[in-house]
């Protein structure tokens, strides 16, 4: 029991060691946020760095998001704007290829956490 106790300790810290680190001035977590934008299927649409295999542009490639200005070209990127965008960009930019896909505000943060970190 107490080894068990040991190894699952030894695996969260390497596990913590190992995931994506939030960048300063972030909100949430990063590792769950890489979970679930792959439970959303966000790679379906865009390139997600992390998720090995996605190459689809639909969308743009999402592993340089930090770096960019504005997001979709329309909100300042901040996280906040981030988190809107994600969770409702047909209100932001009606009619565009990115649907509405009921995301969790919870959910939204950590994916903008992680896409923000990289
Ligand atoms: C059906 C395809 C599709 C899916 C699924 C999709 N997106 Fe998009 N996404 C788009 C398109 C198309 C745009 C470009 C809209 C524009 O620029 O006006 C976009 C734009 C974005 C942008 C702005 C990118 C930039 O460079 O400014 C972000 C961030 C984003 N999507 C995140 C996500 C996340 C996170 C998910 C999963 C929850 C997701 N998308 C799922 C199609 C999709």
């Amino acid at each position: 029991m107490k080894s068990t106790i040991t190894i699952l300790l030894g695996v969260s810290a390497l596990l913590a060691g190992c995931g994506p680190k939030l960048a300063p001035g972030l909100v949430g977590d990063p590792m769950r946020g890489k979970i679930a934008a792959a439970q959303y299927a966000c790679h379906s649409c865009h390139v997600v760095p992390g998720v090995p295999g996605s190459d689809v542009r639909v969308g743009r490639p999402l592993d340089e998001l930090a770096q960019q200005r504005y997001i979709a070209g329309k909100l300042p990127n901040t996280q906040a704007n981030l988190v809107r965008w994600i969770r409702d960009p047909q209100a932001i930019d009606p009619g565009n290829a990115m649907p509405n896909m009921g995301v969790s505000e919870r959910d939204a943060i950590d994916i903008s956490a992680y896409l923000l970190s990289h």
